[in-house]
């Protein structure tokens, strides 16, 4: 349905939650975030994740719902039009377009990873058996530098978010999440019982939750900040974009919080999931993208074929819920400046996307541009870089400066409705802890 502006809206605060919390819970959480906290001392690092996930990722979330909430437009359109109201400088649209932009890139590597996850979907099916490090490693290297396969499976991926988009937000997004989402939280429970009865769980819990402070150097904490904006889908469009389709009378203070609460339950759900596989079978957690498609699989290779099939259509749905908030920012900002259908602007996007993450496929070392490299990174490094270090921390502190310093407190305080005192220390966290935490890794990410 439309709203007064002709923006698409939720049906319900409920389908709502589900697409937000879609967005949020994707690749981040269920390799990234158990591999980053193996590494940064188990348990302090989780503690400090999740200090950061309430304490400046929340209130930034409230700020970007907010925004989008109130412009009623993509983030391009809302941010000209909230700063025009304020009184402030036009240029303050660029947030909009570093946000669409953003999400654009990141969603042009994303799918290709997306891509690999379907594959492995296929490759569970024959099997893992007899999967030791040396023929998990050579069956993942030879499949993402063949100049094909991964190319197809990023097509299929893409496909599939792209299918999803065209159909609108009620029409499409609602309907994949209403599925989707329920389905990944029951797949995730199952998998962490599975592995809990049949694995080592005292050994992950240990793991995850026994902090030991030595380990969490500064850099880890650095790193931890980055995590937590990257895994609540901050400042790269998807949220604000989420916001504007937002009805008055839903309370974003707490929509935020149970976002920022299921986020982090999926994040320590999927380490209890994968860390008892990985002990048991003695197999090192500290391989990054490789703990999920070769440290894994040699594990999977041992177990009833339907678990690893299970595993990896899990993830894919993280990840197609995460590439549908991706793409939604880029597909309501040409709609809404051409008129264009929706559906159309949905596939010319896509494919641009399928162009530009093509390139990162045969980026790959080894594979057709394996060679072409940018300050010495491959091409989907690159544009990791860019984004996860430069455009996020970036937007994430000027949306923050933004509401905090150039929007009228008053407009604030009528959009979020927040009782006194919560809206006080909403205000202090937006105004100074944010812009200076996030500034401070900005620098140190990229000296
Ligand atoms: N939050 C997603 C994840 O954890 O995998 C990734 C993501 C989606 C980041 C959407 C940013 C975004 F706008």
């Amino acid at each position: 349905m439309a709203g007064a502006t002709g923006h698409q809206q939720w049906s319900s605060r409920w389908t709502f939650m589900l697409a937000a919390v879609g967005s949020a819970v994707g690749l981040g959480n269920i390799w990234k975030f158990p591999y980053e906290a193996g590494e940064g001392g188990g348990g302090a690092f989780v503690l400090v994740y999740l200090a950061f996930v309430f304490a400046i990722g929340l209130p930034c979330l409230i700020a970007e719902l907010s925004l989008g909430r109130r412009g009623q437009l993509s983030p391009i359109g809302s941010m000209s039009k909230i700063a025009e109201e304020e009184g402030r400088s036009k240029l303050w649209s660029l947030l909009g377009w570093s946000g669409v932009l953003g999400g654009f890139i990141v969603l042009s590597f994303y799918s290709v990873v997306g891509g690999w996850v379907l594959y492995y979907i296929v490759e569970a099916f024959t099997g893992f058996e007899g999967y030791d490090a040396a023929k998990s490693g050579a069956t993942f290297t030879a499949f993402i530098t063949d100049p094909t396969k991964p190319i197809i499976a990023h097509a299929a991926f893409l496909f599939i978010t792209l299918g999803i988009v065209a159909r609108g937000v009620q029409g499409g997004l609602e309907k994949a999440v209403t599925f989707l989402m329920p389905a990944l939280f029951v797949l995730l429970l199952g998998l962490m019982i599975y592995s809990g009865i049949t694995a080592d769980f005292g050994a992950a819990v240990n793991f995850l939750f026994s902090p030991d402070f030595s380990k969490l150097t500064g850099d880890k904490v650095l790193q931890a900040l980055g995590l937590s904006f990257f895994s609540l889908s901050l400042a790269l469009g998807s949220i604000m974009t989420y916001g504007s389709y937002l009805t008055k009378d839903i309370n974003i203070t707490r929509s935020a919080f149970t976002i920022a609460t299921a986020d982090s339950a999926v994040a320590l759900m999927a380490g209890l999931a994968i860390f008892p596989i990985v002990f048991a079978y003695d197999l090192n957690p500290g391989q990054s993208v490789g703990l999920v498609f070769t440290t894994l699989p040699i594990a999977f290779g041992q177990m009833p074929s339907i678990v690893a099939i299970l595993f990896f259509f899990l993830l894919t749905v993280a990840a197609v819920t995460s590439a549908i908030s991706l793409l939604e920012p880029a597909v309501a900002y040409v709609e809404e400046r051409t008129g264009i259908d929706r559906k159309k602007v949905a596939i010319i996007i896509g494919l641009a996307a399928f162009v530009l993450g093509t390139l990162s496929a045969w980026g790959q070392s080894g594979n057709m541009l394996g060679d072409v490299k940018l300050f010495g990174l491959d091409i989907m490094s690159v544009k990791d870089y860019l984004t996860n270090n430069i455009m996020m921390p970036l937007g994430g502190m000027f949306i923050a400066i933004f509401v905090g310093w150039f929007a009228s407190r008053k407009n604030m305080m009528e959009e979020l409705a927040m009782e006194d005192s919560t809206f006080k220390i909403w205000y202090f966290l937006v105004r100074f802890v944010c812009p200076v935490a996030i500034g401070a890794v900005f620098v140190s990410l990229i000296i």
